[in-house]
């Protein structure tokens, strides 16, 4: 049987299937979202549309959502491809709710469910076996638009081709990394993320850390989120983590740490906590305490000796700042777990006991190695896996390391060793690199890895491409950020951005997070934009006004009697407010992107979909822009209107003087300057325009 998957729907509309819901919408396809009443569901709704960071790609995305109560609505699941049920974390609310499913779910349909810590096999234990054959988990990770990670859990039941469609569907249409895990407790992320987070708190309430202290340590410092251990826990929830990890301790009865999940002093601390109601950003406080809304008071502590909250004190351990400065993670690592003092404490315990923790859950939670990396990268946002750390400490060593803090390493990978093999990696050759620092991608394709918005460089690969036997020419990067701007000149950037405009064969650029400024202006010269769906594009400048106009104003502009004023108004403001898209899908609607260029939902396949590019534009007889009189220069009654505009604005006080001057600027350079008529004009106009006004 093939599956596909036109239409979802999603049960219970809380924090994880409100965020599934938007993620389903974001990836264009019709949801309805369920809840047990219709004043529940829309109040969710309501609150799902304001959140931040927002859920939605953009406003317009949330009207796929359509919401609907359980008493009335039920029949809906009926229509759907795919049944997500997200609601409380309760085995017997779960089994009611599948039984009732089953009643009316179409016959191919898949059925997962959104648990984070119940058997998946125990939400089904009471269904048919056809309705065991077509369910299955899929756990993911708040906020489900952001966070990386996707769970897929196969019970013993679950048809192999459905966990394997879930997992394409998953990876292309909704951009996930999907983990498959077995249906062990908590899966794979939580359950090393809850007890690597018990053994690192047993420690640093034992041996008298401060909250600043821990936090110091456990965040960037060895590879962790910002939030560090004490940030986080507010954030999650100190009820929320309790809950988790007595549920946790219960389950895992085998698990030869468990008994850290129970610490005395971890105990004392939390019920302390919990009969004060401190349980974290909910309720104003947990480990810091946040002042009153509206005061303007500084962040406070808990103390753990008093267990009241103090002004912050800054910790004393000179090697942490020391240590900020060294890169990459390795050389930190290795640089910090050698300290004598505090930070090489609690470094050496978490780091030591979390990496052998990981080895000796292999296979239980996961026969392959890179799983467990994988999901904790995904889901709590590591720079680097357990594996990965260890390979890059050195294994042997890392292993003598544990034994004299006498944490028990398990015997295969001791066997490992013996056995010759020094590294649970084996490196990889990487992507093969021309003479010139380009990546060849294969099949005539170059890329160039945009480190820098570098003209040298960039004019290098064009000079490459020109003159080789190239068919065309990918830029793309790995960073967070595809380019937050550049040193280059005005002139030295139009130059540089000209030549990729008008190189005879193809250019396509591939954005992906911050792209601002130049790098916005660049992805805009392209012959074509492959974005990842997460791309922040903006900031233009005066340096973005032809692209715009080319862009916008002028295919409008050969429909006979269309008024340009409107549009570019609009891209006055885009302009003059600096205006950053929060999505690929929003960078569109603004203009930046054409409806021609491709959204990626997945980054890890946004370099081959940007080849593909390439290559389909060679084969359609890819031929470069002409420099003929291309673009709409609407001139002096257009800028007229503009400058009044701008006029009104100032008097009524909503932009200053210098906001003032910097719009005449833009709204000059839109309307191709002060000519007398409306005319068709080349580039180089606009450039010319460009330039003057950014000197
Ligand atoms: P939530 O409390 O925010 O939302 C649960 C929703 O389910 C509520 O809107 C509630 O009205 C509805 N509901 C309750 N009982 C119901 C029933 N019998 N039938 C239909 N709807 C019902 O909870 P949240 O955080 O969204 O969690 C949902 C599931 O996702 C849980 O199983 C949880 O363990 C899991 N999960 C939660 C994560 C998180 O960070 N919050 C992360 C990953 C999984």
């Amino acid at each position: 049987m093939s599956y596909s998957i036109k239409r979802v729907v999603v049960i219970g509309s809380g924090t994880m299937g409100g965020g599934i819901a938007a993620h389903v919408a974001n990836a264009g396809l019709p949801v309805y979202l369920l809840d047990v009443t219709q004043t529940i569901v829309s109040a969710n709704f309501a609150r799902l549309k304001k959140s931040k960071p927002s859920a939605f790609f953009t406003p317009q995305t949330a009207d796929l959502i359509r919401v609907g109560n359980l008493t009335d609505n039920f029949s809906w699941v009926g229509e759907a491809d795919w049944i997500v049920e997200a609601i409380v974390e309760n085995l017997q609310a779960k089994r009611e709710l599948v039984a009732r499913i089953e009643q009316v779910r179409k016959p191919s349909s898949i059925v997962s469910s959104n648990t984070s810590g119940l058997p998946i096999s125990a939400i089904a234990a009471e269904t048919s076996s056809d309705f065991k054959r077509n369910f299955l988990g899929t756990h993911f990770f708040n906020p489900p638009r952001y966070m990386k990670l996707l769970e897929v859990i196969p019970t013993a039941d679950t048809d192999p081709r459905i966990t394997e469609f879930m997992q394409t569907f998953a990876e292309d249409r909704l951009g996930k990394g999907v983990v498959i895990c077995k249906d062990t407790p908590n899966f794979i992320a939580n359950r090393y993320g809850s007890m690597s987070g018990a053994m690192a708190l047993e420690y640093i309430l034992e041996n008298g850390y401060t909250v600043e202290e821990a936090d110091a340590i456990m965040g960037p410092l060895i590879g962790r989120a910002r939030t560090g251990i004490f940030r986080l826990q507010d954030l999650v929830g100190l009820d929320v983590a309790v809950a988790v990890g007595e549920n946790l301790y219960d389950l895992i009865e085998h698990d030869e740490s468990r008994e850290v999940l129970r610490n005395s002093t971890v105990r004392a601390v939390r019920t302390t906590q919990l009969e004060r109601g401190r349980l974290g950003d909910k309720t104003g406080q947990g480990f810091y305490k946040k002042p009153p809304k509206g005061k303007k008071e500084d962040i406070l502590s808990l103390d753990f000796e008093t267990m009241e909250y103090r002004a912050r004190r800054e910790p004393e351990i000179p090697s942490i700042a020391e240590a900020m400065k060294i890169e990459p993670l390795s050389r930190r690592l290795k640089f910090i777990l050698k300290q004598d003092d505090k930070a090489g404490a609690l470094a050496r315990h978490t780091i030591y006991n979390s990496l052998a923790y990981a080895a000796r859950r292999i296979p239980e939670i996961s026969d392959e190695i890179v799983n467990v990396d994988r999901a904790v990268r995904w889901g709590f946002s590591h720079e680097l896996g357990p594996f990965e750390i260890w390979d890059a400490l050195g294994v042997r060593e890392t292993v003598a390391n544990m034994e004299r803090e006498k944490i028990s390493v398990v015997p295969w990978v001791k066997e490992m060793l013996a056995s010759g093999q020094e590294s649970f990696y084996r490196s990889e050759h990487g992507a093969r690199k021309t003479s010139t620092g380009l990546i060849d991608l294969g099949d005539g394709v170059l890329c160039l890895e945009l480190l820098t918005l570098d003209g040298v460089a960039l004019c290098k690969a064009l000079d490459t491409l020109e003159n080789g036997d190239y068919a065309g020419l990918v830029i793309a990067n790995q960073g967070p950020d595809f380019c937050i701007g550049s040193d280059l000149s005005a002139k030295e950037l139009q130059d540089v951005l000209t030549k990729v405009r008008f190189s005879s064969k193809p250019v396509v650029v591939a954005p992906a997070g911050r792209t601002l400024g130049a790098g916005a202006v660049l992805s805009m010269s392209a012959a074509a934009i492959v974005a990842a769906a997460e791309t922040y594009m903006g900031q233009i400048g005066v340096g973005g006004c032809k692209e715009m106009v080319r862009r916008i104003v002028s295919p409008a502009m050969k429909t006979a009697n269309t008024d340009p004023l409107p549009l570019l108004q609009q891209i006055l403001q885009t302009i003059a407010t600096g205006k950053v898209s929060t999505s690929a899908a929003e960078a569109r609607s603004l203009g930046f992107l054409a409806a021609s260029d491709r959204i990626v939902m997945n980054r890890d396949h946004q370099v081959a979909v940007a080849k593909r590019v390439v290559l389909e534009l060679v084969d359609a007889g890819y031929s470069p822009p002409t420099r003929s009189k291309t673009c709409y220069a609407a001139g002096r009654d257009a800028l007229a209107a503009l400058r009044a505009g701008l006029y009104v604005m100032r008097q009524g006080d909503f932009i200053t003087d210098s906001d003032l001057d910097a719009s005449n600027k833009v709204a000059f350079v839109l309307c191709g300057g002060d000519i007398s008529a409306p005319q068709w004009v080349d580039e180089q106009h606009f450039l010319d325009l460009e330039r003057e006004a950014i000197v």
